[in-house]
């Protein structure tokens, strides 16, 4: 299944499409619950990569200090910038991080995901988390994107991954039989707990992955 191309989409395509992204997703709102337990009360940074409207900031609690970067940046704010990390590295004046996230990236990562790993590391602090989410292009009835640029199978991504990271644990964000989020409320509350794997359905149904990982020691 492994498929990576060099093709990027510039920033006036994104500046269009990721204005869709300004309210709060399932994916981000599951997101922002695992951060927010992790975080506990103490105080944290975080960086958001292809943050889009960053969108996350509302679910995080005040204690975890937001950062995001975008190759498009709707609104400027002192806690966003704008960069292109296909052509520069990830980065935010240097500073180092408790948790950096990448949230629907990194199926348009192509052949420079290995070095954006890299550079995910480099700004991780030691004991940092990197928590990122996978569309699952193994799902019986996959939609594979013409503007993805990286598609590979969930094994495939947790090898990649475990070259940089020690991967803690990898569960669905959801499941549904048409691979998209959740849309009953009562649906979602039930899936915002259910961070296993179930055996075959999981598998088959789950519309995206998160992985959590943590710098190799
Ligand atoms: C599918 S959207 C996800 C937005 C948000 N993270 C979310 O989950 O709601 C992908 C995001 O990645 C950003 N992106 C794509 N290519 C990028 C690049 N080369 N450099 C920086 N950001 C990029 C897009 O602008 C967009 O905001």
């Amino acid at each position: 299944m492994n498929q990576a191309v060099e093709n990027f989409r510039s920033r006036d395509y994104w500046i269009v499409e990721n204005a869709q992204y300004a309210a709060v997703s399932f994916r981000l709102r599951k997101c922002g619950r695992i951060v927010n337990e992790m975080a506990g009360d103490r105080d944290c940074t975080l960086l958001d990569v292809g943050c889009g409207p960053a969108a996350l900031r509302s679910v995080l609690r005040p204690n975890v200090a937001y950062h995001g970067i975008d190759i498009a940046i709707h609104d400027p704010a002192p806690y966003l910038q704008e960069i292109d990390i296909a052509n520069d590295p990830i980065d935010f004046s240097g500073k180092h991080f408790d948790f950096v996230v990448a949230m629907g990236l990194f199926e348009y990562m192509g052949q420079q995901q290995d070095r954006k790993f890299d550079e995910i590391r480099a700004i991780m602090k030691n004991d940092g988390k990197f928590i990122m989410s996978y569309i699952n292009f193994g799902h019986f009835r996959r939609l594979v994107w013409p503007n993805y640029n990286n598609v590979k199978s969930i094994a495939e991504m947790a090898e990649h991954l475990k070259k940089v990271f020690h991967v803690e644990r990898y569960f669905p964000v959801s499941h549904h039989w048409r691979q998209k989020q959740p849309g009953k409320r009562s649906l979602q509350g039930l899936q915002m707990k259910v961070n296993f794997n179930i055996p075959i359905f999981t598998p088959a149904m789950a519309v995206e992955y998160f992985f959590v990982c943590s710098a190799k020691k």
